[in-house]
């Protein structure tokens, strides 16, 4: 892929980092606000608050688009800061395949944990 069309993309999932981050940010850290929403008036991540949140299709799809976004971007920067080190092509090589291949993984098993903790019938 172009490096100005993985660029573009980077920004993207910057932005959506942005405003998934500070959703799920504040619902780990207002408490109030997540009783204000009819969520639980638990603490943030105790058991049944975690059930209850990964039982909506609203918090399965943000979780996952939020995976997404933070390993791209993540793994997308990480990959520039070691190009600026001038790295020879092999070098260059290895560093796409190991982010691809990590990035990958992560995103596959995050993505399964929760779909399948969604489609899970909890009973606490
Ligand atoms: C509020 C959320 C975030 C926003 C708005 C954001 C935005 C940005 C922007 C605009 C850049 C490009 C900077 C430049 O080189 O001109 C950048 C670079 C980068 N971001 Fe983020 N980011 C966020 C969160 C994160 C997170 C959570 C991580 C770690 C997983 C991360 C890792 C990086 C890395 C490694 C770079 C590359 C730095 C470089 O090229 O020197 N960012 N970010
Ligand atoms: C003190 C800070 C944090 C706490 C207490 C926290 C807590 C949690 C908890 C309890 C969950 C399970 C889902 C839920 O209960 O809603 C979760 C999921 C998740 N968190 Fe965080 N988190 C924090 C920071 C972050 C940061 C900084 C990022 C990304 C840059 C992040 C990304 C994610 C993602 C992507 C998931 C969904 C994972 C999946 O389902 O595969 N979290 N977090």
């Amino acid at each position: 892929m172009r490096e100005s069309t993985l660029w573009f993309w980077h920004i993207i999932a910057g932005a959506v980092v942005l405003v998934l981050l500070a959703l799920h940010m504040g619902i780990m850290h207002l408490n109030d606000m997540l009783a204000a929403i009819g969520l639980g008036q638990h603490d943030p991540v105790d058991v049944a608050s975690v059930f209850a949140r990964s039982q909506h299709a609203f918090f399965m799809i943000t979780y996952i688009l939020l995976l997404g976004a933070a390993l791209f971007h993540g793994f997308y920067g990480l990959r520039n800061i070691l190009f600026e080190l001038t790295l020879s092509r092999g070098m260059e090589k290895v560093v796409n395949i190991a982010s691809v291949l990590v990035g990958g993984v992560l995103f596959i098993y995050g993505t399964y944990v929760a779909i399948a903790i969604f489609l899970m019938e909890v009973q606490i």
